[in-house]
């Protein structure tokens, strides 16, 4: 299988609007341009980059991440990735409603171990021009896909079975970060990763999502932008000393966090060592530790 990158994703959220207006003035996305009978009060879309859209924000009780989309380059390559799914057990076919919805030409999906529905598409629609309402050039998106997402999983071998397993995904390196807990970093692309899966303990549950911006100086802004309307900062700014991203963290309005982030390594498939990093940052990231995951998953 050769997912080329996270192509979207789907938020649970306890207020639309709050998340709506925290994702358009705070991190910067534009409201996506889509009919009007298509957003309701329950549901609104954002733009990252010349997408229809790369972010939906579901109404819900339980705050999370509902769905995230894995695509494929083309029909032959999602008919071939679709066969092989379909026949491991577990994974459906995408009804027409749910690929107009998701505004891509086909899907399957499966529900991953800590509850996040997976699914792998093609053809997405594009509908122009990106311009961010709070001033960021442009997110990185492209052939590095949309950006990243972290789970807290409690079964740990079966995520890393599902998502490398399974989808094929690749794993970039680990960081032990305390006794029987880990995080595992996996990539589809030269991003070095798409997905980190993370094991706390029993806990099913979203730490985080990502997104990269070009330089120190559009994470700065962000950072003034979190600051000035009144966002926690749950991670002071701060190195990764894997993917060598240079981010900070905040507390979205749902409780799950969002990163900010530029720099982010490239990975190159012929020389990558999967290494172990016996701690995650070079330096900053004040409040990012294996206790905070688990007290972050508490406040939601
Ligand atoms: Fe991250």
């Amino acid at each position: 299988m050769d997912l080329l990158g996270l192509s979207y994703l789907g938020l649970d959220v306890t207020d639309v609007g709050a998340w709506r207006r925290f994702g358009t003035e705070v991190i910067g996305l534009m409201p996506a341009v889509l009919p009007p009978e298509t957003e309701s009060a329950d549901l609104a879309y954002l733009k990252a980059d010349d997408r229809q859209w790369r972010i939906a924000l579901h109404a819900a009780d339980t705050p999370g991440l509902r769905y995230a989309g894995f695509e494929v380059g083309s029909e032959a390559g999602f008919a071939t990735a679709a066969e092989s799914l379909l026949a491991s057990g577990g994974w459906t076919r995408g009804t027409d409603a749910e690929c107009a919805h998701r505004a891509v030409r086909d899907l399957v999906w499966a529900v991953d171990p800590s509850g996040v529905r997976v699914e792998v598409c093609w053809g997405p629609t594009r509908d122009g021009g990106f311009v961010s309402p709070a001033g960021v050039p442009r997110f990185v998106t492209g052939e590095l896909g949309l950006g990243h997402f972290v789970v807290l999983t409690p079964d740990l071998d079966a995520s890393l079975d599902f998502y490398a397993g399974t989808l094929g995904l690749r794993l970039s390196d680990y960081v032990i970060i305390g006794e029987g807990m880990s995080v595992q970093f996996l990539r589809c692309n030269a991003r070095h990763h798409s997905v980190a899966l993370t094991a706390v303990g029993p806990i099913a549950a979203t730490h985080h999502i990502a997104l990269e911006v070009d330089d120190i100086d559009q994470v700065g802004a962000a950072l003034e932008r979190a600051t000035r309307a009144g966002h926690p900062i749950t991670a002071t700014l701060g190195r990764h000393k894997n993917d060598r991203m240079l981010s900070f963290y905040m507390r979205s309005p749902a409780g799950f966090e969002v990163e900010i982030g530029c720099d982010g390594r490239l990975v190159d498939e012929r020389t990558w060592v999967v290494n172990h990093f016996t701690g995650g940052d070079d330096w900053g990231h004040h409040g990012l530790t294996g206790d905070s995951l688990a007290e972050s998953v508490e406040a939601q």
